[in-house]
């Protein structure tokens, strides 16, 4: 009896890792598998493959290379970015009613902390509504998903960066799900911070 044939329809969750990649993967695990920090030439080979990849980052998001943040994942990078902007004194942060968890309950967390956050919320089509009702003075961050990771709405980023830039609010999206599938300019974006 033949095989049935196994179809994956999960690539938006994570996909096989392509040839190209597997190779500079593999590439750099044999080569230049050396601790960055240390002194040594094998240490210098590492360095020089991140050096390279974060060059390459930056390239191709627009971005300054000392502005790349190497971490170890989507979760991890968006928890950084909104833990980062929640340091202060305001305790007010605006994000989308659409967000991933790793943003959502991290600003659960937030509110854990006596922090007020706001959740805008979608219409029909899955788009966010309008953001300017949440500004307040006191606004810390605003966060906005870029691609949705569920149904796919690519939300106004870019609008609502301006916006937060008019009002010297900083602005982070979440693109995890957009990197590779759409042309990414943190510049275009009017974004202060990308998780990627
Ligand atoms: C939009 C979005 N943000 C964040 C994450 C979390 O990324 P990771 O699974 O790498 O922690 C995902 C994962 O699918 C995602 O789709």
């Amino acid at each position: 009896m033949a095989k049935a044939r196994e179809i994956y329809l999960d690539c938006g969750a994570t996909t096989p890792m392509g040839t190209a990649a597997l190779a500079q993967w593999q590439a750099v695990v044999q080569e230049a598998w050396g601790n960055p920090s240390s002194l040594h030439r094998w240490g210098e080979r590492a360095t020089m493959a991140v050096e390279r990849a974060r060059l390459q980052v930056a390239a191709a998001i627009g971005a300054r290379p000392t502005e790349i943040v190497f971490t170890s994942g989507g979760t991890e990078s968006d928890q950084l970015a909104i833990l980062g902007l929640a340091t202060g004194a305001p305790r007010h942060g605006v994000i989308s009613a659409v967000e991933h968890a790793a943003i959502a309950r991290t600003a659960d967390l937030l509110v854990a902390r006596g922090w007020q956050i706001d959740r805008v919320p979608v219409d029909g089509g899955g788009r966010v509504e309008d953001l300017a009702p949440f500004l307040r003075p006191d606004t810390a961050f605003v966060s906005l998903i870029l691609g949705q990771n569920e149904v796919g709405t690519l939300q106004p980023v870019a609008a609502w960066g301006k916006r937060c830039r008019a009002a010297g609010i900083p602005f982070h999206t979440d693109a995890v799900q957009a990197g590779g599938r759409v042309p990414l300019s943190v510049t275009e974006l009017n974004v202060d911070l990308l998780s990627l």
